[in-house]
């Protein structure tokens, strides 16, 4: 049997005060435009609610739902998208809010799809980013904190849609009982 081990890896506290600080960052940088969130569901719906809440931005909030072909294949174009937006964005400012960069496979084909869409402008926002685990090179603009390479889950990350609802980021780690 093996069983599911946590340890705290950055707390509530910590992540709301985090959070507050990107807020503050989104907001000067788009100060005076009209930005659409585009939420990475289902992973980051609960970064992106609590940073969409501690700006004042005129924003327009759209969700995407994707997932990336293959471990292997690091050229663009990669991602199957099984939910796509629901406004067109040419012209449009964007900001994807993504829960985490790993490989940086699924946001390099993303930015890379939206910008071929016609958006004016596109910057992403991860809350976590695992620069160690690149295969491609992708750089987000704004980052929540950056971790070694460990598997995380709570504040949004799963692991087999488990531990979503975790109100702090933890590694999990199996054991054997
Ligand atoms: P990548 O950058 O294309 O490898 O994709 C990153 C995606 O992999 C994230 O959006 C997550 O869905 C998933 N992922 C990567 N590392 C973790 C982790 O430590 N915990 C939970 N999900 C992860
Ligand atoms: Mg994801």
């Amino acid at each position: 049997m093996t069983a599911d081990r946590f340890q705290q890896l950055i707390s509530a506290e910590k992540i709301d005060r985090r959070v507050s600080e990107l807020a503050r960052l989104i907001e000067n940088d788009y100060d005076g435009k009209n930005p659409i969130v585009v939420c990475i569901l289902k992973g980051s719906m609960v970064f992106c609610s609590d940073l969409i809440r501690k700006t004042e931005l005129q924003l327009r909030l759209d969700t995407m739902s994707v997932s990336s072909y293959g471990k292997d294949t690091v050229t663009s174009g990669n991602i199957k998208i099984i939910k796509d937006l629901d406004e067109s964005i040419a012209g449009e400012d964007i900001i994807i809010v993504e829960d985490i960069v790993d490989s940086g496979i699924t946001l390099k084909s993303l930015t890379k799809l939206l910008a071929e869409r016609g958006a004016k402008s596109v910057r992403v926002c991860a809350f976590l980013d695992k620069p160690s685990g690149r295969r491609t090179e992708f750089v987000p603009d704004y980052v929540g904190f950056e971790i070694s390479d460990v598997f995380v889950v709570g504040y949004g990350m799963d692991y087999a849609e488990k531990y979503r609802n975790l109100p702090y980021v933890a590694a999990l780690r199996k054991v054997e009982e």
